[in-house]
């Protein structure tokens, strides 16, 4: 049997052999994607690997994908799911549990927020019936400033939920100084920054929770998948509760009496020593992963280091290359960070004698695939018009935000000629003479 698992995975590596080679670049013919997976020989294998074990659903592979990026991350405990905006909605959903008594939050209460970012960041907020608070970000970082979340706060403010914009980091020890003086949680959507750090340590790890996405476009990929990370064992069981049905329960599925009282349980109103795998204490979700996406996780980790790298690489590229180009706002990293970029952001000057159209218009042309910062200002969205919300201020750079950022890609595939291209093709549109 060995011999025949073996030998399906030489044939598998052989057909990967043949199916990959790096096509040749041409220009305005190759598509330059702004992300995408970055898989190869080791990832098919693991892929097929599983596969032939029939690890379908979440098992051993998914346990082990939890540990290894927990200790990589540097928390005590993640929880594997199926989406970043899955672990986004469990982050949230967990600060509501009447496990955490007074400190829970409860319909009404207030989560400040960014206004300009992605929606399933502040979704979840919503989904609980808690009122997000935006507050506007700063343009070159896209991140917003522990001052204005200061000036948010009111009686009603329980927590702040943001993410770190496009990778780069947002001030995360002053928020989390500013979070733990105002007795609030802090959640940080580090869906788009992993491997960013903030005065030298990880983001991820500032927050109560953090979370993470495993989409194609994502630093790691599990073609879906997302995972929520914290070092608090109370929020973390809470979590697993509410991905897995809201059961009270920890076994594994197969696994029965780790805690040595299966039936020695009285919860709620039910009979004592009901089953305590069939004991329910939260309104919980099915959010789990597979192993499949587990097998391809854990072998996609043993690249993040080298992704990290080449994020960072291919984004001082393109800074370099465009440094002085007129009319564009260039992107700068958050003083005492070092981001783990996700993409290149770049604002077209509202008084620049061409439009954010325009500029689109000429890359897409080109090949260079575009993307904005995402919703923009999300309260200029249909789905947030009739939601209940407050905002702190003015909103005045997620509105040129919304109108005038777009992004192009920094992401491990593209090569130092593609960057190359994109950095001459913005050249020769900005700098071309015209009307
Ligand atoms: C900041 C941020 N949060 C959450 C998500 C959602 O992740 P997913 O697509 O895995 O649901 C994304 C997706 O790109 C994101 O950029």
């Amino acid at each position: 049997m060995g011999d025949v698992k073996a030998l399906i995975l030489e044939g598998v590596r052989k057909y990967h052999q043949e199916r990959e080679g790096v096509p040749e670049f041409v220009p305005g013919v190759t598509e330059i994607w702004p992300s995408g997976a970055v898989l190869d020989e080791e990832d098919r294998l693991a892929l097929v690997e599983s596969a032939l074990d029939l690890r379908i659903a979440a098992g051993t592979r998914s346990r082990k994908f939890e540990s290894e990026f927990a200790r990589k991350l540097k928390r005590r405990k993640a929880h594997l799911t199926n989406s970043g905006s899955s672990a986004n909605l469990l982050a949230l959903s967990a600060l509501t549990s009447p496990v955490l008594e007074d400190r829970r939050l409860r319909p009404g209460d207030e989560v400040v927020t960014v206004a300009a970012g992605f929606p399933t960041t502040v979704n979840p907020i919503l989904q609980n019936g808690l009122v997000p608070v935006f507050v506007d970000v700063d343009l070159r970082t896209y991140n917003t400033t522990a001052d204005r979340l200061a000036r948010a706060i009111g009686p009603k403010t329980r927590a702040i939920v943001i993410a770190h914009a496009l990778g780069n980091p947002f001030e995360a020890s002053e928020i989390a100084q500013l979070a733990e003086d105002h007795g609030l949680f802090l959640i940080e959507d580090n869906c788009d920054a992993v491997g960013s750090t903030y005065d030298g340590r990880l983001t991820g790890s500032f927050g109560d929770l953090s979370t993470v996405s495993f989409y194609p476009a994502h630093h790691l990929t599990m073609g879906e998948g997302g995972c929520v990370l914290t070092s608090n064992l109370a929020l973390a069981r809470i979590v697993e509760s509410l991905r897995d049905w809201g059961r009270d329960c920890w076994c594994e599925p197969g696994e029965s009496n780790k805690c040595l009282k299966r039936f020695g349980f009285q919860m709620g109103e039910l009979p004592d020593g009901y089953d305590h795998k069939y004991i329910f204490s939260h309104l919980g979700y099915n959010l789990k992963a597979t192993d499949l996406q587990a097998a391809l996780g854990l072998s996609q980790l043993s690249r993040l280091d080298e992704f990290v790298a080449a994020r960072r690489e291919n984004w001082r590229r393109l800074r370099e290359g465009l440094d002085g180009v007129p009319w564009l706002l260039l992107p700068e990293p958050t003083p005492r960070s070092e981001p783990s970029w996700f993409g290149f952001a770049l604002t077209v000057d509202p008084q620049a004698p061409f439009s954010r159209a325009e500029l689109t218009e000429f890359l897409e042309a080109r090949r260079i695939g575009t993307r904005r910062l995402f919703a923009g200002n999300l309260t200029r969205q249909p789905a947030y018009v009739d939601q209940p919300y407050r905002v702190s201020g003015e909103l005045t750079n997620s509105d040129i935000i919304t109108r005038q950022t777009l992004w192009v890609g920094v992401y491990p595939a593209l090569t130092h000629e593609m960057l190359d291209y994109v950095i001459a093709s913005i050249r020769q549109f900005v700098e071309s003479p015209r009307r």
